[in-house]
């Protein structure tokens, strides 16, 4: 029980640099109390005491806006930060050192019945105000952006953003296995490619074009032009 209390205080100093001390975690952060009010509200429910289950939910829910149902599922290190208007229903499990920011809410379609909440994996972010619905697996280290409305599976390593919600990075390289530095990525080799490419396309039109086109040099105003012939007039004058 000291070790999960350790590992949520540690999950906030580690995540927010606004953190000053423990103590200041401990009395005064909303999302580590409605952790640590839950984990009790989670214990109470698994025994099946669901109406003190519930009370203390509510009594959470009141003191932090943080709506935590007691039956959902949290890893060790979730931390919710600043917390109000966060959602989390009965079925979601919620992985390992995970982080919620405000407004996010981890919830049902309301056309499942059963499991109706997501599963989310280890070190996933949820942005603030995010809507993560239905029965859906979202896999470790997957970055939710902050507005994001995300209905379907999302795959290790990936960032969401958007409504729907559309991955716009990843698989990425795992940031706590990262160390083939020799291998990163050059985003401006890779602009410098994709213009290079777009360089050689236009080319080959332009050659197709001139091959295709009727030749008209008499209208034409590239003077030194190589398929240049000498207008009608000319030639008769000489
Ligand atoms: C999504 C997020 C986690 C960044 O993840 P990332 O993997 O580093 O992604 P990037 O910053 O490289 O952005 C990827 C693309 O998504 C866009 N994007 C980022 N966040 C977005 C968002 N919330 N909504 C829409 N688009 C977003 C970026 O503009 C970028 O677009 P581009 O490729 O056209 O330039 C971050 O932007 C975010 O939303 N974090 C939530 C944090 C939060 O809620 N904070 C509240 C604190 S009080």
């Amino acid at each position: 029980m000291f070790d999960t209390l350790k590992r949520d205080i540690d999950a906030v100093m580690a995540r927010d640099p606004a953190a000053h001390s423990r103590a200041e975690v401990f009395f005064c952060y909303p999302g580590f109390i409605a952790v640590r009010r839950h984990r009790r509200a989670h214990r109470a429910y698994l025994k099946g005491h669901f109406l003190l289950a519930r009370w203390i939910n509510f009594r959470t829910y009141q003191k932090t806006g943080i709506d935590i149902h007691p039956g959902a599922t949290l890893g060790e290190g979730v931390f919710i930060d600043h917390g109000t208007g966060v959602v989390i229903g009965e079925t979601a499990v919620v992985g390992d050192n995970c982080t919620i920011y405000q407004g996010a809410t981890l919830g049902g379609t309301g056309k499942d019945i059963g499991k109706r909440h997501p599963t989310l994996g280890r070190g996933v972010t949820v942005g603030a105000g995010s809507k993560v619905l239905g029965p859906i697996n979202i896999g470790d280290h997957v970055k939710i952006g902050a507005g994001a409305i995300v209905l379907k599976d999302v795959p290790d390593l990936c960032t969401v953003v958007g409504n729907p919600g559309r991955i716009v990075r990843g698989p990425a390289v795992r940031p706590d296995i990262d160390l083939d530095h020799g291998d990163l990525p050059d985003p401006m080799l890779e602009k410098v490619e994709a213009i290079e490419g777009k360089l050689e396309q236009l080319e080959q039109f332009e050659q197709q074009e001139m091959e295709a086109a009727p030749h008209n040099c008499a209208a034409c105003p590239v003077e030194d032009c190589p398929r240049r012939t000498e207008p009608e007039t000319q030639k008769e004058e000489k």
